[in-house]
């Protein structure tokens, strides 16, 4: 299998590019890169193909990733017909996507990338064949785990949800400290204490997510000063709030091409 990597040397692409190689998924030899610079960036070390033009790369591989920004897309002018394409990019829809006469996979990876462990779920077209699943599941596994979704609306709620990295175990970091040193508890302590609930907190349900009903059913009914937290959450509105960021994400992620930024 020969794949192309449009956008070879970004965060994104850089990463994928370089652990295909690293778990053997591709050669050197049957991967072909391009970038704007024409920087080599992570593949200095490999002997890989490169070249300067999409419609070049696309008659050399079976397989075309486009980890280029949204806003960038539309002056590739790319025509893959027969091609496999997957798409990383957050806010192209298949529609646009179909232009270039390929069978469509869109799919959504995360920050965590660069460490293997991206949750990259994604949105198989029509025509995608058995035998595409089997090539996209082998090139998202080698950045982590990944589902397939059922309807390609569905991957911008996705991108407001795993897409978000740190941001909202950070906001809830941030948001505890300040409760604590309004009670004069110090800085590096209160920091201290923060970690322990959201990182150790978050720690008890990793592998397990399904876990947190069963730990908020037992919070509630232990009846103790957590449950008075939890009750209190409800009453101002904790889930109203996280409802409300994730719909505006996700609009983000719907109006993301027009806006003309792929920053997810
Ligand atoms: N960052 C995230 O956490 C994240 C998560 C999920 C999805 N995504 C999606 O992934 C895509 C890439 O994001 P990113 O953060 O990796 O962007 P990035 O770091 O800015 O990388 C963009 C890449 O595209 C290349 N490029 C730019 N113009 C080009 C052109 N005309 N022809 C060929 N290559 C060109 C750049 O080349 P040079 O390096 O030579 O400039 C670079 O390799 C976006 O569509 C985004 O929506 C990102």
């Amino acid at each position: 299998m020969r794949i192309g990597l449009i956008g070879a040397t970004g965060w994104i692409g850089g990463a994928l590019g370089t652990r295909l190689l690293t778990s053997g998924i591709v050669s050197p030899y049957s991967l072909v890169a391009m970038n704007r610079s024409g920087d080599p960036g992570p593949y200095a070390p490999y002997a890989i193909g490169w070249v300067g033009d999409p419609l070049e790369l696309a008659a050399q591989v079976d397989v075309v990733i486009v980890a280029v920004r949204p806003e960038t897309w539309p002056g590739l002018r790319l025509q893959a017909p027969g091609k496999l394409l997957i798409s990383l990019m957050a806010g192209v829809g298949s529609g646009e996507l179909a232009r270039s006469g390929a069978r469509i996979v869109r799919a959504m990876p995360n920050a965590a990338v660069e460490t293997g462990r991206s949750y990259s779920p994604f949105w198989a077209g029509a025509g995608v064949t058995m035998a595409d699943r089997g090539v996209v599941h082998r090139i998202l596994g080698a950045i982590g785990t990944f589902d397939e979704l059922p309807e390609e609306r569905q991957i911008d709620m996705i991108t407001a949800v795993s897409g978000s990295g740190a941001a909202y175990p950070s906001l809830m970091m941030v948001a505890m400290v300040d409760v604590m040193k309004r009670h004069g508890i110090p800085d590096g302590i209160a920091w201290h204490a923060a970690e322990a609930a959201v990182c150790g907190g978050a720690a008890l349900l990793a592998g397990q997510p399904q876990q947190a009903q069963n730990f908020l059913a037992a919070y509630r009914d232990y009846g103790g000063t957590t449950a008075a937290g939890l009750d209190a959450a409800a009453r101002g509105g904790f889930s109203t709030a996280l409802e409300t960021a994730l719909e505006a994400a996700a609009e983000r992620a719907r109006t993301m091409t027009m806006a003309g930024s792929g920053a997810v």
